[in-house]
């Protein structure tokens, strides 16, 4: 794989994808794409240091998360949004309706050691350490299976996340944007526990057909067993708030990963 992934990033130099990166397509079936700003406008926001690991058991959060919500005095009565008190927790539930801390910041981010589609050691590259060793296993599976994953995006701050919705509302308009990209202090890409990954068959592009790639495929029938769901999937967007996003891993351990892929239900629908 290490001699596929030089070729991806020497693809990726020699310019082919130009400056910018998941660019969305227009196009009916395709308004699910995450945009973000080219790299030089991120390259100034490291990831803090790591504070230690995140222990919460999958049980006691999934109680955790049925209350985990607290009335946030900035947000109360604000298209009834809540502000979550677990943001820490591995199965934190992160959506329209329930955002996160103001100025949260997740511990122990780091990068997994895995093929990215940039060089640079921007906080997009970086996830909550049990989920990025997780996805290093996933990668692992993938490339056993003969198959070449590339992680595109993970952490981003509230900052980053403040841009990429606002360059997508200048671009799409805002009732466009709100389909496929979550306003500040509502993205699960700010917990650490996402990762967009994509494959050379869609030119490194975060959008739907990525589902019909080996890659694709294998991911939407594999991701379980490494405890991630495909967090936004195709015919849920009444419950998600989101168009289909089959490139949008989130890591939640494999017990509720299992369960949320035999039941096809949404990580909404698990925690009702
Ligand atoms: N595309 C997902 C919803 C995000 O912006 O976090
Ligand atoms: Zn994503």
């Amino acid at each position: 794989m290490k001699l596929k992934a030089l070729l991806i990033i020497t693809i990726i130099s020699a310019g082919l994808l130009g400056c910018q990166e998941d660019e969305p397509k227009s196009g009916s079936d395709n308004q699910g794409s995450e945009t973000e700003l080219d790299d030089k406008q991120q390259a100034s926001q490291d990831p803090k240091e790591g504070e230690g690991q995140d222990e919460d058991g999958e049980n006691e959060n999934k109680e955790t998360d049925k209350s985990g919500e607290s009335e946030d005095e900035n947000d109360e009565g604000k298209e009834g949004i809540v502000t979550v008190d677990n943001p820490e927790s591995l199965q934190v539930l992160v959506n329209k309706q329930r955002k996160l801390p103001d100025g949260y910041e997740p511990p122990d981010l780091t990068a997994p050691d895995v093929p990215f589609y940039f060089e640079e050691d921007l906080e997009k590259r970086y996830m909550r350490e049990t989920a990025a060793s997780a996805l290093e296993d996933l990668f692992r599976g993938a490339e056993q299976a003969g198959l070449d994953l590339v992680a595109a995006s993970g952490y981003r701050s509230y900052e980053r996340q403040k841009q990429i919705y606002q360059q997508n509302v200048e671009s799409r308009g805002q009732e466009e944007a709100d389909k496929f990209s979550a306003r500040p202090g509502t993205s699960e890409h700010q917990t650490g526990l996402a990762m967009d990954v994509t494959s050379a068959e869609v030119a490194f592009a975060l959008e739907q057909t990525f589902k019909q790639t080996d890659e694709g495929q294998w991911l939407a029938d594999n991701a379980h067993n490494y405890g991630f769901i495909i967090r936004y999937p195709e015919g849920k967007s009444d419950i998600t708030g989101y168009s289909y996003e089959p490139w949008h891993l989130r890591y939640v351990g494999k017990d509720i990963a299992e369960e949320i892929y035999n039941q096809d239900i949404t990580l909404e629908e698990y925690f009702d």
